[in-house]
């Protein structure tokens, strides 16, 4: 058997501490909140947990602009919190992966305060600087609509700076050795208090050359292979994780066989899932896993639906991205940044628990390792009338109680609103009522996560993808010594037959992994797929 490592088989769950749970009713989140929550995420049988950041910030991009990388911020409790957490979290067997931020700081940042001084500060050089803004496309800005520029004046600085993101997000250089230093040194620091990786926020904006003349973008991808070596030297199974809204080749890049990073996540399949959702054609997606690179045990993808930001669809052509936003985001308040959909996957479905079951099934049986966001799992809604991505943002809704359980705080002070109008509100949505439902969504997923756990084959992903006569089935299997396991999902809203001989599923004896119904007849060749349904099965081999 070939080597395998823990993330191969685990289950992902991203969460923000600030909307995850209040312990101290000042209407934030925080972490002796997430510590109360960890038996509740233990018995949802995920296994690793991504945490979005919680170092101090100014919070102008929701964390993603630190001011202190060795820190907590402290609305969200202290260091010693987080270490109280992490050993629990440990005793639970859930590991725990952070955010790693370094494309660039808060503008508050001590490095930026400094370099923006004078010319001849030991920080200057941190950043990236310019006595006349440079040329740039539109079509390269990220932030459309809420940022207009990548270059702004520095009054102090007498220069213009460069930022990818908001003006108050300056780009670190990453051609400068020392910055590079700092990255591994805040690397180190928390590999050693015990988190298993770090997500690497805007990896590939990284590696771009933009505004550093004297770089060569070679040498900033071989910076990912010595962070990974640097990693691992830290911590024997750490794993670095990047932000990459590639193609194909640009996923192999940072992958590289295996090199640089062990994980990506994949963005690209992403995309093509909801397009071939929407038109009602697997072979769209067919396409879109054939054309992956390998999966290796050190190469692998982080699959999702949904996460803290738009639904980004800039991988698909224009005609493509229409149809997605004209299905799921008719509404232009729906859509942000020109490219994306800022609604959560139960809205953008309706609420039709058997559409979001489908998009699960389909999601967890994809090659690599899949990921849920807090709230998926109970079919939280989202708030249009929060500003920007803020509408996905809302506190996790536990119960029926004052803010959904969530704090105890005046609702004034909560740090997002929790929704309460419709028919996603924290009265019909929550985590109790689901858990006394044994037909609930929530039901359902801690099935769904217990099963893809004991099909360690997705991880390893010996992908088979059948040519399928039925425009909307998709039918793919990963093999092992001597069985098959077999996904055949139906996209449509019909009910359609499907025959196993002529599907090319191999003659054996089949034996039902999950599926949406009851599949009598073991044997049976021709079967009925309903209307989103799905199946998974095991065919064991003849060795007649
Ligand atoms: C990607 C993060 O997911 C997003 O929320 C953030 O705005 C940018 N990176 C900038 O850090
Ligand atoms: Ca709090």
């Amino acid at each position: 058997m070939t080597q395998q490592h823990w993330y191969q088989n685990a289950v992902f769950y991203s969460l923000d501490v600030e909307t995850f749970y209040d312990s101290n009713g000042d209407g934030i989140g925080d972490f002796p909140g997430l510590l109360q929550k960890l038996d509740y995420l233990a018995g949802l049988g995920i296994n690793c947990i991504w945490l979005l950041p919680f170092y101090p910030s100014p919070n102008r991009d929701n964390g993603y602009d630190v001011m202190d990388y060795y820190s907590v911020d402290p609305s969200l409790g202290t260091l010693g919190d987080f270490t109280i957490f992490m050993e629990k979290a440990n005793l639970l067997g859930i590991r725990v992966l952070i955010d790693l931020v370094v494309n660039h700081t808060s503008i508050l940042h001590p490095w930026f305060r400094d370099a923006r001084k004078h010319k001849d500060s030991p920080y200057r050089d941190y950043y990236i600087w310019s006595d006349e803004p440079k040329s740039f496309q539109r079509k390269n800005l990220m932030l459309k609509g809420e940022e207009d520029t990548m270059w702004s004046y520095d009054d102090a600085a007498c220069q213009y700076y460069l930022h990818r993101f908001y003006k108050e997000q300056p780009d670190l250089n990453l051609g400068n050795p020392a910055v590079r230093e700092e990255i591994l040194k805040i690397m180190g620091f928390w590999l050693k208090l015990g988190v298993s990786g770090l997500r690497v926020d805007a990896a590939e904006i990284m590696i771009e050359d933009y505004g550093q003349d004297d770089v060569d973008p070679k040498e900033l991808y071989s910076f990912f292979n010595d962070m990974r070596s640097y990693a691992l030297s830290k911590k024997r199974d750490a794993i670095l994780l990047a932000e990459v809204n590639g193609d194909p080749k640009k996923m192999s890049a940072f992958l590289d066989d295996g090199n640089r990073v062990q994980m990506i996540f994949n963005f690209y399949l992403n995309q093509h899932i909801f397009l071939s959702l929407v038109k009602g054609n697997a072979n769209i997606l067919a396409e879109a896993m054939n054309a992956l690179p390998a999966l290796q045990a050190d190469n692998q993808f982080l699959n999702f639906l949904r996460h803290h930001d738009e639904l980004n669809l800039k991988l698909l052509q224009d005609q493509d991205m229409n149809a997605v936003l004209d299905a799921l985001a008719p509404e232009e308040n729906m859509r942000i940044f020109g490219y994306g959909i800022r609604r959560r996957l139960a809205t953008m479905f309706q609420g039709h628990i058997g559409m979001q079951k489908l998009a699960y099934s389909l999601l967890f049986s994809m090659p690599g390792v899949p990921m849920l966001r807090y709230g998926d799992e109970i079919g939280m809604g989202d708030d249009l009338s929060l500003n920007g991505r803020t509408s996905v943002r809302t506190p996790m809704q536990w119960s029926k109680q004052r803010n959904g359980g969530f704090s105890d705080a005046d609702e004034k002070d909560l740090v997002h609103p929790v929704i309460r109008e419709n028919s996603f509100g924290y009265e019909t949505i929550n985590v109790m009522q689901a858990q006394h439902d044994d037909s609930s969504l929530l039901s359902w997923v801690e099935k769904l996560v217990t099963t893809r756990k004991q099909v360690p084959e997705i991880g390893i992903g010996k992908l088979e993808v059948l040519l399928s006569k039925n425009k909307p089935l998709l039918i793919h299997a990963y093999a092992s010594k001597n069985e098959k396991i077999y996904f055949i999902h139906n996209l449509s809203d019909q009910h359609i037959n499907c025959n196993l001989i002529e599907s090319g599923i191999e003659k054996g004896e089949v034996f039902d992994v999950f599926s949406d119904r009851e599949f009598n007849n073991d044997t049976e060749q021709e079967m009925c797929i309903n209307s989103y349904g799905y199946r998974w099965f095991r065919v064991e081999k003849n060795n007649a």
